[in-house]
């Protein structure tokens, strides 16, 4: 005779005899995203004081506790930290992760990998403003000529959830020189069709990845150029953004809310001032507007887990 089912939560049922099983209601469990089970991810900032000063390290910006997964996390898929070196000295990073990106905020060094699963070896001089990226493998060593500080994104967190380890470069390291992608977007500025753009970015990609167009499988890059004066009409996309502030007078910020208004702004919306070397946090789906009135122009790397979200599908880019 089988044993009346017995409530172990409003609205579900554990099973006789099989200790892990349970259903729910579908009212109760159809929308998981909420405070006490999946934590809804807010918008959260950086200043650049964290990087300024201090001894050789890896600075996380952590925020796992909040997201209740493993850390260090700073969105449910990615992890973004800076890196500090002094001037002479190294530092070993290393990540279980697909992808990891480094941007050189400032200063200047190598970066140096033992040969990956596909036997490629990357030896690489970075100075400010390059931007490289390593697939799955070992340690990476950072040594620094300069006093350096490297903004460093990778999906560790979602191999993390996953239980999986990454075996497969997917694809080659590659290195973006900070002079070419700076001429690059001076000439899609001088362009005649930019000329009353609010946005001028480039989308750093690699012919490894053809369909997607981003710079690895899982992460997406942008550097992007804000004019002075520009109000971009809020976007929204169901990839979360890491951002770097690379550069900027006050008066930028970004401005983000899940509404907008009848004439196409942001209802009520969070306002994340920018700062030079300042990391913030856009969260999935939310409208957002970067803004500047500091009377020069800005310049912004966001970083995302977009390559994976366009594989799924799932991205959903929107424009007001
Ligand atoms: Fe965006």
């Amino acid at each position: 005779m089988t044993q009346a089912p017995q409530a172990t939560n409003a609205g579900s049922a554990a099973c006789p005899g099989s200790a892990k099983a349970l259903v729910f209601d579908y009212r109760q469990a159809a929308n998981p995203i909420r405070h006490g089970l999946t934590e809804p991810m807010r918008e959260h900032r950086w200043g650049a004081a964290l990087h300024a000063h201090g001894p050789t390290a890896v600075l996380p910006l952590d925020l796992s506790a909040e997201l209740g997964c493993e850390g260090p996390a700073t969105s449910p898929a990615l992890s973004a930290n800076f890196i500090r070196i002094l001037a002479g000295e190294a530092i070993e990073v290393s990540a279980k992760a697909t992808s990891q990106l480094f941007y050189v905020w400032r200063g200047a060094g190598s970066c140096r990998r033992p040969a990956d699963g596909l036997g490629n070896e990357f030896n690489q001089p970075w100075n400010a403003g390059d931007l490289f990226v390593l697939p799955a493998g070992g340690p990476a060593r950072l040594e620094a000529s300069a006093e350096s500080v490297l903004y460093w994104v990778h999906d560790a967190p979602l191999l993390s959830f996953l239980g999986v380890t990454a075996t497969q470069p997917r694809f080659e390291a590659t290195h973006y020189p900070g002079p070419w992608l700076r001429q690059e977007l001076e000439t899609l500025a001088a362009d005649p069709s930019s000329a009353r753009s609010n946005r001028l970015s480039l989308l750093m990609a690699n012919r490894d990845l053809p369909a997607s167009r981003t710079v690895t499988h899982t992460l997406w890059a942008m550097l992007g150029l804000v004019p002075d004066g520009a109000v971009q009409p809020p976007h929204r996309h169901q990839s979360v953004a890491l951002d770097l502030v690379i550069d900027c007078d006050p008066g930028c910020a970004t401005l983000s809310g899940s509404e907008l208004n009848g004439d196409g702004t942001i209802r009520n919306p969070v306002r994340m001032d920018w700062e030079p070397g300042a990391a913030f946090v856009t969260p999935p789906g939310l409208w957002h507007s970067h803004v500047n009135e500091s009377g020069r122009s800005s310049m912004l790397l966001p970083i995302q887990d977009a390559g994976l979200h366009t594989y799924l599908r799932s991205l959903d880019i929107r424009f007001s």
